[in-house]
């Protein structure tokens, strides 16, 4: 499945602030919301719409509202969730699912410690967000976790994404299209995105 980069100015300029070691928690933290907000707007182009008559205080004017499946935005915990907060407020509507994992410094293998989705989550249109695709593990893993939950149709939201990660999840999870802002050069002897932003979790919640 594709790869969407979304490269609006307007992403760009704030990817930028975010790429800055300078940059402190709290403007980390609104710019990420800011960012996925931004990028939902192309990670939705497909909803499906249904026409409508609504009387404007001039006349009947022909309108589209959303239809078709219902959405569900589901959190990579914990960085995923910043990116949440600016998406709902996009589709207040959508019922929100949390996944906790966190990278074994040593393996890099994703753990496993929350899991909390919506019931109805297999007739869900669901957008995953992760916000550092970097080896992948942790995106294919939540992928596997909301497939084995019946969901079928998801989008996954990554801000900064890495060559590595882009191929595991398209080997692993080919159906699932991933939405990005940038695609970055390498990972680390670390699992870090170079250049990348550094960690994400660490740099919103001021935790090291
Ligand atoms: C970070 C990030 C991703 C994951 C990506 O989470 O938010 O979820 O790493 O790495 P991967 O693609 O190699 O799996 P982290 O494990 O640092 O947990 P945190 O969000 O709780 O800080
Ligand atoms: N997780 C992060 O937060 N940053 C990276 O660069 C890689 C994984």
């Amino acid at each position: 499945m594709k790869v969407t980069v979304v490269d609006h100015p307007l992403i760009q300029h704030k990817l930028a602030l975010l790429r800055d070691e300078r940059t402190g928690s709290k403007d980390f933290r609104e710019l990420m919301a800011e960012v996925s907000m931004l990028m939902a707007y192309e990670a939705m182009r497909d909803l499906e719409l249904e026409e409508i008559t609504v009387k404007t205080p001039v006349a009947y004017a022909r309108a589209y509202t959303l239809s078709g499946k219902k959405l569900a935005l589901v959190a990579v915990l914990r960085a995923g969730l910043v990116m949440v907060e600016g998406i709902v407020r996009l589709v207040p509507a959508a019922k929100v699912g949390h996944i906790g994992l966190y990278r074994d410094p040593e393996s890099l293998a994703p753990v496993e410690y929350y899991a909390k989705l919506p019931q109805d989550i297999h007739e869900r249109r669901v957008f995953l967000t992760d916000p550092m695709l970097a080896t992948g593990g942790s995106a294919a893993r939540a992928l596997q976790i909301l497939k084995d939950k019946g969901a079928t149709s998801i989008k996954l939201m990554s801000i900064l994404a890495a060559p590595e990660g882009i191929e595991r999840v398209q080997r692993e999870h080919p159906d699932v299209e991933i939405v990005t802002a940038a695609v970055d050069e390498r990972l680390n002897e670390k699992g870090y995105i170079v250049p990348g932003l550094g960690d994400a979790g660490d740099r919103i919640y001021g935790t090291k």
